[in-house]
């Protein structure tokens, strides 16, 4: 069955069919699903049992997995439930499988990905696409939300476009945390998670399209008061993240959703947290571009 892919909104996003993730790809399907990322950023498989393994294994497809010396949360060796290299633990599980107390500082760490931003734009080089499996899923809320900053780019006045091509913002986990009043880190915490430099609008490798390089992790823009960055930046959001531009996914079961960190932003929605297992795992593709080379 050939790969085909089905719009999930006006703008961006699509659900493909013709794929089992399960299975290694031909070159052909891997280059339709390369090609239907350029272009809808976001795309939804449906249906998909996949064991950790074969996550790993269907990521690979499309790069190498991302991995890093620094840490890009708080959890410790030895705190992490799941073992299979490349997998990331997005679920609000501990490591023996119960639910996270909600005054855990790993909750708090966790509850900043409902802000708004790319996955590893704290990093030098950012990340190119995320997967996340829905594994166990709860009866209420939990949508991922995700905005396209081509999109948003593109609907910004002329003005704007000139006045932001050069700027380089700084990002770090520090800002995002701090934006929900998580400040409690430790020294080695705030060493790991210096801020990193990132071009405002960056160009996408492939199809050339400029987008904003956007995300709750950037808290200065190099060379402003910090006020005056913060106000900016979340002007920028706002107007970045108007429901134009935004698509919801409303989770299956076994729904891969796959995503480009380089051409949108995410968020994950409230659930109930003390009551409810979301578990949802992520594999994440290390990026090839520096922006600031770009
Ligand atoms: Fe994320």
């Amino acid at each position: 069955m050939p790969v085909s892919i089905r719009p999930l909104h006006p703008v961006f996003a699509g659900e493909v069919e013709g794929v089992d993730c399960t299975r290694s790809l031909g070159a052909d399907a891997v280059a339709a699903i390369e090609a239907g990322m350029d272009r809808f950023a976001v795309l939804v498989f449906r249906d998909q049992d996949l064991t950790d393994e074969q996550q790993v294994a269907f990521s690979r497809n499309f790069g190498e997995i991302e991995s890093y010396g620094t840490p890009g949360n708080i959890r410790k060796p030895g705190e992490h439930r799941l073992q299979t290299p490349g997998i990331i633990d997005f679920s609000n599980l501990d490591k023996t499988g119960d639910i996270l107390s909600v005054d855990d500082r790993i909750a708090f760490f966790k509850l900043a990905d409902r802000l708004w931003h790319s996955d590893s734009s704290f990093r030098p080089v950012p990340a190119k696409y995320s997967l996340l499996s829905g594994r166990v899923l709860p009866s209420w809320g939990g949508n991922t939300e995700f905005a396209d900053m081509r999109a948003a780019y593109e609907a910004l006045d002329e003005r704007t476009k000139s006045e932001i091509e050069p700027l380089v913002c700084l990002h770090s986990l520090r800002y995002s945390r701090a934006a929900i009043g998580f400040t409690e880190l430790t020294e080695d915490e705030i060493v790991a998670f210096r801020p990193i430099r990132q071009r405002l609008v960056r160009t996408h490798p492939v199809t050339g399209r400029k987008s904003l390089f956007l995300a709750s992790h950037a808290g200065e823009v190099e060379g402003w008061t910090i006020p005056a960055s913060r106000m900016f930046l979340r002007d920028l959001t706002e107007h970045a993240t108007q429901r134009e531009f935004v698509y919801s996914h409303e989770w299956r079961l076994h729904d891969l959703v796959v995503w480009d960190n380089r051409q949108t932003m995410h968020r994950a929605r409230r659930f109930d947290d003390r009551n409810e297992i979301r578990d949802v795992r992520r594999t994440t593709l290390a990026g090839d571009v520096v922006t600031m080379e770009q």
